[in-house]
């Protein structure tokens, strides 16, 4: 391939496959957001990997920090798929974009026409620079970006219709809300209880409603809005155990309590190898005390100190001496597994239970459902006054999760 023309169109002819691709495989239904990924160039914005990637369904890593922890990404086209159908794009819109990198603006843009108004706001200098360039280069100059943090989101230009975070956060901005319009919607990456999902909230009266929620995964916020999250390693760190921030009263169990015996439970539900836990992992969240979630190493695996646990890490509950956590079994049909619960520890036998039971009530109950919808209230919001469900406290708010 030359430099001009015959990249373009080759270029064209990859973009083309890759929209094919994500409407095939139900990444897009929005025939509007079908039209802006045919429409914006992603290989002018990732211009260091090869056409072939740039048009590949996956994040292109931009940038580490000094201890090589990703904080800056082109994200994956079927979470910008996700998100940009979340937030119900109209013409006209004026949205604001939390987090960088030029081609979700472009799609932000693409979809709120010429009487719209985008403007996308990065902490990192080079990523804003990075940004401008790819913008320019594609044919969006019109799109505003600046750098600043997003915690304090962009008076300048505010209000907003839509405000598109795409970094993850452990809570709302006070400045996210009163920059929103009447009727606004938020579309953001919220971690509850280590677990992210991004989630559509609509603005009501001085609180969030959530409209939608699906489990994604993004670089953590940086600046005034970086949470962190408490990491307990156990077993010379082939296992640990993850904590986040409003759990400061959870206790860590015993570094060697997997070397306890071990007690097990089964719940008879079974699930297709396929389905996802997300729902359940939220369920367990929003029930049992001493939640966390536990993730594992390969060779804990062959070491026998634990049974297989998802990729991204089981749910967990931990005491002063005990932990347990959630696990499968093969079922007779070989699509399916059973669910399970192992534990160790003092309580070990009343754990596993309350693990098995916990899943058995989310199976009768919730499963195949809507899901929960989360409420997002502000920390000064009297919290009688809060609706009913399981309540968590962030900086800024107050989280209510209630299940229908
Ligand atoms: C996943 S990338 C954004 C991807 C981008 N929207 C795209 O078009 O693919 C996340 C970005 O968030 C930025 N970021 C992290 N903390 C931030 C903050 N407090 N305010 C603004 N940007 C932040 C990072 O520098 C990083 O570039």
């Amino acid at each position: 391939m030359d430099a001009s023309g015959n990249d373009s169109r080759y270029a064209g002819r990859l973009r083309a496959a890759l929209t094919d691709l994500l409407v095939a495989q139900g990444a897009i239904h929005d025939q509007r957001v079908e039209a802006a990924f045919r429409a914006v160039p992603r290989h002018l914005f990732v211009p260091q990997v090869p056409l072939e990637i740039a048009y590949t369904d996956d994040v292109v890593l931009m940038k580490r920090n000094q201890a090589g922890v990703a904080i800056s990404s082109v994200s994956q086209p079927t979470v910008v798929a996700l998100m940009l159908e979340q937030a119900d794009l109209q013409p006209g819109h004026r949205v604001l974009e939390i987090g960088s990198g030029g081609y979700n603006a472009a799609m932000l843009h693409e979809l709120v026409g010429p009487t719209g108004h985008v403007t996308t706001i990065d902490i990192d200098q080079d990523v804003a620079d990075r940004a401008r360039r790819g913008l320019d280069a594609a044919g969006y100059p019109e799109v505003q970006v600046l750098r600043t943090d997003g915690e304090f989101g962009c008076p300048e230009s505010a209000p907003y219709d839509r405000v598109v975070v795409t970094v993850t956060a452990w809570d709302v901005a006070p400045a996210w809300m009163t920059q929103l319009a009447p009727g606004g919607r938020i579309v953001v990456p919220l971690r509850l209880r280590s677990q992210t999902r991004s989630i559509a909230f609509d603005l009501l009266d001085g609180f969030l409603e959530s409209r939608s929620m699906a489990v994604c995964g993004f670089v953590c916020m940086q600046g005034v809005g970086a949470s962190y999250e408490r990491y307990v390693p156990l077993q010379g760190d082939l296992v640990s155990l993850t904590f986040d921030e409003d759990q400061v009263d959870e206790q860590e169990p015993p570094e060697r309590v997997l070397d306890q015996p071990r007690e097990s439970a089964w719940s008879g539900v079974l699930m297709n190898r396929e389905e996802a836990l997300s729902d359940l992992d939220l369920w367990l969240a929003s029930t049992l005390p001493g939640y966390c979630v536990l993730s594992a190493e390969r060779r804990a695996l062959k070491k026998g100190l634990v049974t297989p646990v998802p990729r991204w890490g089981a749910s967990a509950i931990a005491s002063g001496n005990s932990l347990g956590y959630l696990t499968a079994r093969p079922a007779a049909d070989p699509d399916f597994v059973e669910l399970g619960a192992n534990a160790h520890g003092s309580a070990a036998q009343d754990f596993a239970q309350l693990l098995v039971d916990q899943v058995s009530q989310w199976d009768k109950s919730f499963r195949g459902g809507p899901g929960p919808t989360l409420q997002i209230h502000p920390a000064v919001f009297p919290p009688e006054q809060l609706p009913p469900g399981f309540h968590l406290n962030t900086r800024h708010s107050q989280v209510t999760i209630s299940w229908p």
